[in-house]
């Protein structure tokens, strides 16, 4: 496990819906301090009684000149808690404490050569002149009285002030992103020498952190969770039996959707290797039956949510008196949850997951990730000691293969699938291809063809190999696999996968495709 901890210092990023506001959270846990990300409206009380060690106030879409611009309470700024904002924040705290501000004529988006123009220990250690990130509407014409220039861009002559003593700064530069190269050397600065908070905290101390948490929300309550075999829910469930042990019960739901030996290798690997409680439900049957007919994708997904959930209730039911339940939510689906309807698009797909749960249940929810990125999560699993296998696992979608399964899911195509899906990952992974593409899977399609094998013909299936590179999910290119590997996958599938007499390679990106067929 990590360094200890010798600081508990929290930094809370007061958000005002800029698109960078996990960007910055990042940058403050690669600084070693750790970060949480709050609505900007966050009540006053709430925030002080959190003692902050410093306040980041963020970017947003709105512009502070408009009459319903929101806000900060001005408590913030008599606090005496260190404070930087960016961009809009910068902005604000102009505003507020009796700065000029301006709509500006032309709007700066891009690149700019930032120039510091006073020396002050936000800037130290960055050169004279560097390449800086502008993004905004509004420019600061004059700073409040106290408050001293610090830098300045060829078309903004106020892009950084500062009041030193009153530990005050703001940067209309965004500091969070890559491309601004002081970037992280100036939120650094911000953090150790201005608001001196030591660069102590480590994924290490986040575990330390968050089981001391779970077990006073506990106390002697009874947990369950729901385990998927990703790493999410891996992760959010062994820090809790950290926390609390025995108090928290596992369920395992084997749909028969699953891939080859996964439900077996899931179950031994949590309960032998990491000794969680776990409740295994083999409800194979149940769902074959609940799909039994059902072709339609998104009929599909609704029919598989809702079987899980009832699934999971029944045997929540059983066990007694519980309280709490677990969730891997991340970061990302914080804010996707946050986002309105009418802004969320239009839906593509029905993802699953066990969203109406908590309150159907009355159960109260713990949600020790909810803080993180996908990747501090594998790092956190690393810290926690989770198998190699289970921290890098790939992502699968929640109906598992009947949405690989093109059609009527059945048990016999559900085990053609897993066949062919099983040559797929081993010849992909043997390959050991650098980078490993992001997602590797067959897909069984009704589709029938002619072919030949010996001297007879044949007509039988086509299976679809789908490898692609992505960052998240939300975008993909498919991956240029070597045609050596393709033809591998290709000739092993059709000799040993009885019914598949052609594969085909997906060669589509996401948009327009999307990554699983269904
Ligand atoms: P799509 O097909 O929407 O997939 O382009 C994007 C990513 O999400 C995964 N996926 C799911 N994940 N529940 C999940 O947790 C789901 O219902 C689901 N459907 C798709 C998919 O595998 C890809 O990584």
């Amino acid at each position: 496990m990590g360094e200890p901890e010798t600081s508990t210092a929290t930094v809370l990023i007061l958000d005002f819906g800029a698109q960078y506001s996990q960007l910055i959270a990042r940058r403050v846990r690669e600084s070693n301090v750790y970060s949480e990300i709050v609505p900007h409206d966050t009540p006053w009380e709430e925030l002080e009684a959190r003692k902050p060690a410093a306040v980041i106030l963020t970017g947003g879409p709105e512009s502070t000149l408009a009459a319903d611009a929101p806000g900060v309470d001005p408590r913030l700024y008599t606090s005496g808690i260190p404070l930087l904002g960016i961009c809009y924040g910068l902005q604000l705290i102009a505003r507020d404490l009796g700065g000029e501000l301006v709509r500006s004529a032309n709007r700066e988006f891009g690149p700019a050569t930032l120039e510091i123009v006073r020396e002050d220990p936000l800037f130290a250690g960055v050169p004279q002149q560097s390449r800086a990130w502008m993004s905004h509407g509004d420019t600061v014409l004059a700073p409040p009285s106290g408050f001293a220039v610090l830098a300045r861009t060829q078309q903004c002559e106020i892009a950084a002030i500062g009041a030193r003593q009153r530990r005050i700064y703001g940067v209309q530069f965004h500091t969070e992103v890559v491309h601004t190269e002081a970037g992280k050397r100036v939120i650094a600065n911000f953090l150790h020498d201005v608001a001196e908070i030591p660069p102590s905290w480590r994924l290490g101390s986040f575990v330390d952190r968050s089981v001391a948490e779970i077990r006073e929300e506990v106390g002697d309550g009874r947990v369950i969770c729901a385990l998927s075999g990703g790493v999410d829910s891996a992760v959010a469930a062994t820090l809790v039996s950290r926390a609390v042990g025995d108090q928290l019960s596992c369920i395992f739901v084997d749909t028969g959707l699953l891939r080859k030996d996964e439900a077996a290798t899931v179950v031994a690997t949590f309960r032998d290797v990491l000794h969680l409680r776990i409740v295994p439900v083999d409800a194979r049957e149940r769902f074959l039956a609940r799909l039994s007919g059902i072709v339609d994708p998104e009929e599909k997904r609704i029919a598989i949510g809702h079987e899980f959930i009832a699934v999971f209730e029944e045997e929540a039911a059983r066990l007694p008196d519980v309280g709490f339940l677990v969730q891997g939510t991340l970061y990302p689906d914080v804010i996707e949850s946050k986002t309105p309807a009418s802004k969320a698009g239009h839906k593509i797909k029905s993802h699953h997951n066990v969203g109406g749960l908590p309150e159907r249940m009355s159960l109260r929810l713990i949600e020790p990730l909810r803080a993180l990125f996908k990747d501090e999560v594998r790092k956190l699993g690393h810290v926690l000691g989770l198998p190699h296998a289970v921290v890098e696992r790939q992502p699968f979608p929640g109906p598992g293969l009947a949405v690989r399964v093109l059609g009527d899911v059945t048990a016999e195509r559900l085990e053609t699938l897993r066949a062919a899906d099983a040559i797929v990952t081993t010849e992909i992974e043997a390959a050991e291809l650098d980078p490993r593409p992001w997602q590797y899977f067959a897909v069984l399609t009704p589709l029938q063809s002619v072919g030949v094998m010996g001297d007879g013909r044949t007509y039988a299936n086509l299976v679809a190999v789908r490898a692609i590179t992505s960052e998240d999910g939300m975008t993909a290119d498919w991956a240029r696999l070597p045609a050596s590997l393709l033809e591998r996958i290709s000739t092993r599938i059709v000799n040993e996968v009885p019914g598949i007499n052609r594969v085909a390679y997906d060669i589509t990106s996401k948009p327009p495709a999307t990554v699983e067929w269904e």
